[in-house]
């Protein structure tokens, strides 16, 4: 078989042990090792040598997210139609029809988090306080319970990728305004092209540091793809909520382990401090190491020009981005 399509079959058997035994238990323990497994031609970029900056960067997406955008611009309409009878017995999804057991789903592709005025949401979901993208339904639908512990939807999700994205495209058309699909390549998270990775005209003006000469050159857009990585754990829009890991809006410069409502592990609150880009830049290459004992189960951004990216990025996701990322 081709390496796409094991990544896909261990992507969903990794998928389905992630419903059988809880996300929050097992990403500490197994995330690292599982997706080596799931993704053996990813493994040398990520244990690469920091200093390997001229290969052709690799993101690292963890097996537990599905390349949405490549599977909607394939889907099966009449498979998504039919797949959302696994819903039908609590959502209804005409237009204004009646909410049942859960909301009415029409025009929902796009909208707010708990788009019903009429609906009474459990407070976990009136509070997730982002929209409903193609990304976040399918978070949601792969595994309701573990994206939004204590939200009342009991449905053990949909963990066939193909299936999945069906209904999520076939959900889109009921709506009076139905989003454009995500364009595939966009978000083709194999960056064949790496001209957006090329240093931007930051070159010009004289900058000592390395590290912020390389954040400041890195697109942000750029970075907004490889936080497709962090995805898993982690929102990034104001308000968002906690999920394995806390809300990011608004993280540089921020104080360490400050985010309210979430439990930290003892390690990361023990750590004083802000979130310079300079902590940011050694945090993201390996959490593990830069913080032992810390419980973000995440291997890390071996590759520069990405970390750059991602940095440049989380600089923007505040009402006062950071002055690092105003240079354009
Ligand atoms: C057993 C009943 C049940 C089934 C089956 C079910 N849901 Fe739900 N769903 C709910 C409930 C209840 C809520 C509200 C959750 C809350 O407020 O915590 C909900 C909420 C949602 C929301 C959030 C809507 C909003 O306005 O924010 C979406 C999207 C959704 N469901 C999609 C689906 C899809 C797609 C399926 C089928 C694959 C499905 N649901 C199957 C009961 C169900
Ligand atoms: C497998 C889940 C997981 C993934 C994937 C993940 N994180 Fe985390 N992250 C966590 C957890 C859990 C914590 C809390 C760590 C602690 O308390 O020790 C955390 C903490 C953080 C913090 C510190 C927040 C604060 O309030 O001090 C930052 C910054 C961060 N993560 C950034 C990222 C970025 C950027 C990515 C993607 C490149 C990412 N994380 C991917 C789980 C994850």
């Amino acid at each position: 078989m081709d390496a796409l399509e094991f990544n896909k079959i261990a992507a969903g058997l990794l998928v389905g042990l992630l419903l059988a035994f809880g996300i929050g238990k097992l990403v500490n323990t197994l995330y690292g090792p599982a997706v080596e497994h799931a993704a053996p031609e990813h493994a040398e970029d990520m244990m690469a040598d920091a200093e390997a900056v001229d290969e052709t960067p690799t993101v690292e997406v963890p097996a537990v997210l599905v390349p949405i955008a490549t599977l909607l611009a394939s889907a099966d309409l009449a498979n998504g139609e039919k797949q959302f009878r696994k819903c039908k017995s609590c959502h209804s999804v005409e237009a204004g029809g009646r909410d049942g057991q859960g909301p009415n789903l029409y025009g929902v592709v796009g909208a707010p988090q708990g788009h019903r005025d009429t609906f009474n949401y459990s407070d976990v979901i009136a509070g997730l306080g982002g929209t409903w993208t193609f990304e976040e339904l399918s978070l949601y639908i792969t595994d309701p319970k573990g994206y939004a512990p204590g939200n009342k939807m009991v449905f053990k999700g949909i963990s066939d990728d193909e299936d999945r994205a069906d209904l999520i495209a076939w959900l889109n058309t009921q709506s009076d305004a139905p989003l454009a699909l995500p364009d595939d390549a966009a978000d083709d998270t194999s960056l064949d092209d790496t001209s957006m990775l090329e240093p931007s005209d930051a070159e010009d003006r004289p900058i000592e540091d390395p590290v912020l000469a390389l954040i400041t050159g890195a697109s942000a857009e750029e970075g907004g793809r490889v936080a497709r990585a962090c995805r898993a754990c982690h929102t990034f829009t104001p308000g968002g909520a906690n999920r394995v890991g806390p809300n990011l809006w608004n993280m540089v410069d921020r104080n360490i382990a400050s985010v309210k409502g979430y439990t930290y592990s003892d390690a990361l609150d023990a750590e004083s401090g802000t979130w310079t880009w300079r902590r940011l830049w050694t945090y993201l290459e390996n959490p593990r190491m830069d913080v032992p004992g810390g419980k973000m189960g995440f291997r890390g951004i071996a590759d520069e020009e990405d970390r750059a990216a991602v940095i440049a990025w989380m600089g923007t996701l505040s009402n006062d981005p950071s002055p690092f990322a105003r240079i354009e």
